[in-house]
């Protein structure tokens, strides 16, 4: 039985709701986006060509590359009008290129995976920076942190770290960058014991909006170092990192699978209540994923209910916490015990897995403490109904749901990053690969499946992450309500006299 696909998860290096937009105070030298001037490759090539390292690429839309190379994840956030791609060869070429756009008013995006999704992305217009080919990693003699470039993504991290006996705290899809998703914390199936990505970064080297490369670490722009922990793709492109790294333990992760009909619904969020507590995910039960979607050979009008448990140890050990799950009467249930890399493949999380494959998904998402059963029974229904009305958006639609475990990423100090949510625990989120035609329709079920997510937990207020932000959220429900703003804003304006982009 397959799992289904996840079809979404951490987003990739891109440009975020960007704090200074919603600024009451407008600085003098904040420039619109349609003021971005416009350029042409063969200026580029001419003024910055001989500049740049052997092996860099600049090009535009006539060149047979571009379309491959404006390519992203979810195709209803392209960019309005790439100009100009240049895919860097060395790190300190995107110093020399994000120096020229900022001598030039051209503004720029900063590609890796392309999984960001929110809909500012779609505004921008100007020089993608290309990063995939900073790809090097390299161990440190101590084996206490790597040195990641600013193009690797999970994948390769976890293959090369694994292979040498040490594991990094990456996101949870193989597919999507590093640094994308650490910068605005960075949640994976390690934080329940190592804390966030984010927690993990050691040193950052950075270049800032005008083009000036700087080390961000606790002692060197520690200001910066809190802020990009968290809300980091606002102050600037990271082009490599010191990260944290620690021996592996047990070889293998234990998986279990299990594919429930709906009238197990309300027994099943109860278990898993119960089993998570608030905030209470045990320590090695690395993550939980679960989904509403239909599985056209089990019933094409009636979504079952998908659940993948993936523990950090010994087989025993893991199904002693799942017994309540085992005592389910399930349509299905697989289970086993596999390396890092391949547990990405059994939850469908891997390179190769649909969750990986351009869709133009529409979406929302939130946190959340713990399941309303009410408000889940809800959602299983409202998804029921839509797929009854559009049965053709049955393959791409999906309710997700990710329980990390957040022992670590609790204890650790709050004022040490600017990330806000280390008291939220369950990552909720809806997401629907959408014609055209039907995309009235699918916002309007992404709008409603939210707003009973909301319901369901009356006093909170909102809550989103920021790699999965939509784009309309407000601010602080992004950045934090507890004074992260003002200080992320003023920093904002004093280390950068122009704002990334907007
Ligand atoms: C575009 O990407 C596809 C899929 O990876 C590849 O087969 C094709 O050769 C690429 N086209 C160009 C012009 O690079
Ligand atoms: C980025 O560069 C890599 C490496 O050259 C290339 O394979 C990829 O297609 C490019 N992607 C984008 C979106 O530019
Ligand atoms: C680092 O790890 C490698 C490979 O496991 C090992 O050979 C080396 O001795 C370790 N170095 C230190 C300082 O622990
Ligand atoms: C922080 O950056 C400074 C300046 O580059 C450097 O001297 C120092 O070693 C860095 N600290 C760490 C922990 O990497
Ligand atoms: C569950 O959601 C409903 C709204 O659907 C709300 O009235 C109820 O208070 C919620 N229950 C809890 C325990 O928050
Ligand atoms: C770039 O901005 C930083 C932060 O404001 C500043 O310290 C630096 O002097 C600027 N560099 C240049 C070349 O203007």
């Amino acid at each position: 039985m397959s799992l289904g696909a996840y079809k979404l998860l951490a987003l990739g290096l891109a440009l975020f709701p960007a704090i200074i937009s919603s600024s009451p105070i407008i600085p003098h030298y904040f420039r619109a986006i349609d003021v971005s001037r416009a350029i042409t490759s063969k200026q580029v090539e001419s003024d910055l060509g001989t500049a740049l390292s052997q092996g860099t690429l600049i090009f535009g839309p006539s060149n047979r590359a571009f379309a491959n190379a404006t390519e992203r994840w979810n195709t209803r956030s392209m960019p309005a009008d790439i100009q100009v791609v240049i895919e860097v060869a060395q790190e300190s070429d995107v110093a020399k290129v994000v120096k020229y756009c900022y001598q030039n008013s051209i503004d720029f995006l900063a590609y890796a995976r392309g999984h960001g999704s929110t809909n500012t992305i779609s505004k921008f217009r100007g020089i993608e920076i290309n990063l995939s080919k900073l790809t090097e990693i390299t161990i440190q003699h101590d084996n206490k942190s790597a040195l990641l470039q600013g193009g690797v993504y999970a994948d390769l991290v976890i293959k090369k770290t694994w292979d040498h006996g040490y594991i990094v705290p990456t996101g949870s899809n193989g597919c999507v960058g590093f640094f994308g998703p650490a910068l605005g914390g960075g949640l994976g199936r390690y934080q329940g014991q190592y804390g966030l990505i984010s927690d993990n970064f050691v040193s950052l080297n950075v270049v800032l909006a005008n083009g000036t490369a700087i080390t961000v670490n606790a002692t060197s722009n520690s200001d910066l170092f809190w802020a990009m922990k968290g809300a980091g793709h606002n102050f600037g492109i990271v082009t490599s990192g010191y990260i944290k790294i620690y021996p592996k333990k047990p070889n293998t992760w234990h998986y279990h699978n299990y594919v429930w009909s709906q009238d197990k619904l309300e027994t099943v969020f109860v278990a898993l209540n119960k089993f998570q507590g608030t905030g209470q995910i045990p320590t090695l039960m690395g993550v939980n994923f679960g989904q509403f979607s239909i599985e056209p050979q089990i019933s094409k009008t009636e979504a079952v209910i998908i659940w993948s448990f993936a523990y950090d140890g010994p087989a025993a050990d893991a199904e002693e916490l799942l017994a309540p799950f085992n005592a389910i009467p399930a349509i299905s249930s697989t289970k086993g015990d596999v390396s890092y890399s391949e547990l990405l493949v059994v939850q469908q999380t891997d390179i190769n897995s649909a969750s990986c494959s351009s869709q133009p998904y529409v979406g929302s998402n939130t946190w959340l403490q713990t399941y309303n059963i009410t408000s889940q029974r809800e959602i299983y229904n409202l998804f029921n109904q839509q797929i009854a009305q559009n049965p053709g958006l049955a393959p791409g639609a999906r309710v997700f749901f990710e329980g990390y475990s957040s022992k670590t990423t609790q204890l650790i100090d709050h004022s040490s990053s600017s990330y806000p949510h280390r008291d939220e625990y369950l990552l909720v989120f809806f997401a629907v690969a959408t014609p055209p035609d039907l995309e009235t329709f699918s916002r309007s079920w992404a709008d409603k499946t939210l707003a009973i997510w909301r319901a369901g937990q009356p006093g909170r207020r909102p809550a989103t992450y920021v790699n999965y932000a939509v784009g309309s959220e407000p601010l602080e429900s992004i950045y934090g309500y507890d004074g992260q703003l003002p200080r992320l804003r003023a920093l904002k304006s004093n280390v950068h006299e122009a704002p990334l982009y907007t």
